[in-house]
């Protein structure tokens, strides 16, 4: 046995406001067929305004400490796309809104695969001993990148958090994080991009005010790529731990597209089942979605102790990855 970093809560948050398919349909040329046959999706959660990131992350933060029975940790970790500002950090607002003083705090940025890279992250500074306990955070108001009259990308993306807690334990605990992969590919970066307002953007002499302040997303490429990596990281990361294939009781892919989760069940030979869709209620909340479909997996009784979770995700960057673990009992705060 060896000091590994265990999963001992779990909270999730959405705001009220849901925003149905025939709602977009109203102002933008699309359908409740079109956006529920292409993508899974049949409604949305998004902010009202007002309401940051920083406010959903300290909320779901407080759910997964609740769950934990804990009301401290050494370190929080904020993996977002939207973060309050561009300077500073939004993980500071959030420990600080929850009550944690003086705790290091910082964000992680690769997009949809976020909160997988703040897992690993997190998990990592468990194992080494620089914290005992860790709160990891995946939120994201993604309504406030979206461009209203981008049919494209409008009608997937919802706000929401989740986020849970790991505690230093050992590694045959249930629960245990037992294996991370991870990749990134750099000459994708265009595949998913915000251009406007970054230092890229200032450097070639444009202003906050000009350029393309918005979410743009070449969605057939990121499909097919994001089928193949989160195929291929799964198949590496099931090979690390040492588990064929037919040992994966549940798959929880990012929540991008149910026909993608399908393609890398089917790339895998998973059966389709074993896969949790929570797209259809909150669309695809990127660095939000594994901790938000593991928190409606428990409530809805899809996930259950002693399950062998393979998670994985795909985001712009292009980052990637996938993480393999028996999963605990406990309750979504
Ligand atoms: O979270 C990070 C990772 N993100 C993803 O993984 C998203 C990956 N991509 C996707 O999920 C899909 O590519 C989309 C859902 C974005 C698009 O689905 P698609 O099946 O790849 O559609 P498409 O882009 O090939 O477009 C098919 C048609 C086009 O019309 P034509 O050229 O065939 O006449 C589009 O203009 O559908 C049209 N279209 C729409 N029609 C109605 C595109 N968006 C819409 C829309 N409503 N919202």
């Amino acid at each position: 046995m060896t000091r590994a970093a265990v999963l001992s809560g779990l909270g999730g948050f959405v705001p009220p406001r849901v925003v149905t398919n025939d709602e977009l349909a109203r102002r933008l040329d699309t359908s409740d067929t079109w956006i529920r046959t292409r993508t899974g999706i049949a409604q949305r959660h998004v902010i009202a305004p007002g309401t940051t990131t920083s406010d959903l992350a300290a909320e779901a933060g407080r759910r997964a400490l609740k769950s934990s029975g804990t009301d401290d940790v050494d370190l929080v970790v904020v993996a977002t796309t939207t973060p309050d500002r561009i300077c500073p950090a939004t993980a500071p607002t959030v420990a600080t809104r929850m009550g944690l003083v003086d705790v290091p705090a910082f964000d992680v940025a690769a997009v949809c695969s976020g909160f997988l890279y703040a897992l690993h992250t997190a998990a990592a500074a468990v194992v080494a001993q620089l914290a005992d306990s860790v709160l990891v955070i995946g939120a994201e108001s993604f309504s406030t990148l979206l461009d209203p009259e981008d049919r494209t990308t409008s009608v997937i993306f919802g706000d929401g958090a989740g986020a849970v807690v790991l505690r230093a334990g050992e590694s045959d605990e249930p629960g245990a994080v037992r294996d991370v992969r991870l990749g990134s590919d750099g000459s994708l970066a265009d595949l998913i991009t915000v251009r406007g307002g970054g230092a890229e953007h200032r450097s070639h002499g444009h202003t906050a005010s000009d350029g393309d302040p918005y979410f743009r997303m070449m969605g057939k490429e990121v499909f097919r790529t994001a089928v193949q990596r989160m195929s291929e990281s799964s198949r590496s990361v099931l090979a690390r731990t040492g588990w064929e294939v037919a040992d994966v009781d549940r798959l929880v892919a990012h929540q991008a597209n149910t026909r993608i989760i399908q393609a890398v069940a089917e790339q895998l030979g998973l059966p389709p089942e074993r896969a949790l869709v929570n797209i259809d209620r909150v669309g695809n909340t990127s660095a939000a979605s594994i901790p938000l479909a593991l928190a409606d997996g428990t409530v809805d009784g899809a996930l259950g102790p002693g399950h062998r979770v393979l998670l994985t995700a795909f985001g712009g960057g292009a980052t990637w990855g996938a993480a393999t673990l028996v999963w605990p009992d406990l309750t979504a705060g």
